[in-house]
């Protein structure tokens, strides 16, 4: 499993352009792409990082971290996933970090998304989705939630964010219109982010077979 998150890490390398800034997501997959980056830093401007978790190893690299006000519009994100449809449509935040993955998404020009063979489905649910809430809001999303999907809302209790929030992972789903939920959920007062990725899907999606098959 690693090998195929190692091979999708790296082979999106491919894709930063000479003296840019990077967008870098979270999670084990992310890991293996920061650590390539590492090795061509010199040709980097620097990285905006979606979480305290890349920061700390982006930094650990050598890399600048710089700050998304400062840095605009950026030419590249990289990110893994938690789920992936064959529209390139996403669940993420199995790691807790949507809320500052999806607004570096949407900051960036081309979103390159990185993932093992077993993220692929042919419709995104199966893996539970997380939402991030205000906390005084946590059983009002989730009452409202529960009633709008049928799907089945869980405190992932124990887990603040970078944000200082709550997620709720919501269990049971079949996201048939992953554009229509999107919206609808993002509707609740309380919701931070959803984390489905379907109004802003990924560009590219390379999946981590030997060879890594780009989508
Ligand atoms: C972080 O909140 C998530 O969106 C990650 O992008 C996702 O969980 C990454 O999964 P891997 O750790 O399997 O790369």
């Amino acid at each position: 499993m690693s090998e195929s998150k190692r091979l999708a890490g790296e082979k999106a390398i491919e894709f930063v352009e000479d003296g840019s800034v990077v967008g870098v997501g979270t999670g084990s997959t992310v890991a293996y792409f920061i650590d390539a980056l590492a090795r061509i830093r010199d040709r980097i401007e620097g990285a905006v990082s979606s979480s305290e978790q890349s920061t700390q190893r982006l930094k650990a690299h050598g890399i600048p971290v710089l700050d998304l006000n400062a840095a605009g519009p950026l030419p590249l994100y990289v990110d893994g996933a938690d789920e992936c449809d064959p529209h390139k449509r996403l669940i993420k935040g199995g790691g807790a970090a949507l809320t500052r993955e999806k607004i570096i998404a949407e900051a960036s020009e081309r979103f390159v998304c990185i993932i093992d063979p077993a993220k692929q489905v042919p419709v995104l649910g199966r893996f539970p989705l997380p939402i991030e809430v205000i906390p005084m809001a946590r059983s009002l999303v989730a009452r409202q939630v529960l009633a709008q999907t049928g799907g089945q809302p869980v405190w992932r209790e124990g887990v603040t964010t970078d944000n200082g929030n709550w997620v709720l992972d919501v269990h049971g789903l079949e996201i048939v219109d992953p554009v229509a939920t999107e919206r609808a959920l993002n509707q609740i007062p309380g919701v931070v982010s959803v984390g489905l990725f379907a109004r802003r899907p990924a560009d590219v999606v390379i999946v981590g077979t030997e060879p890594p098959t780009v989508l």
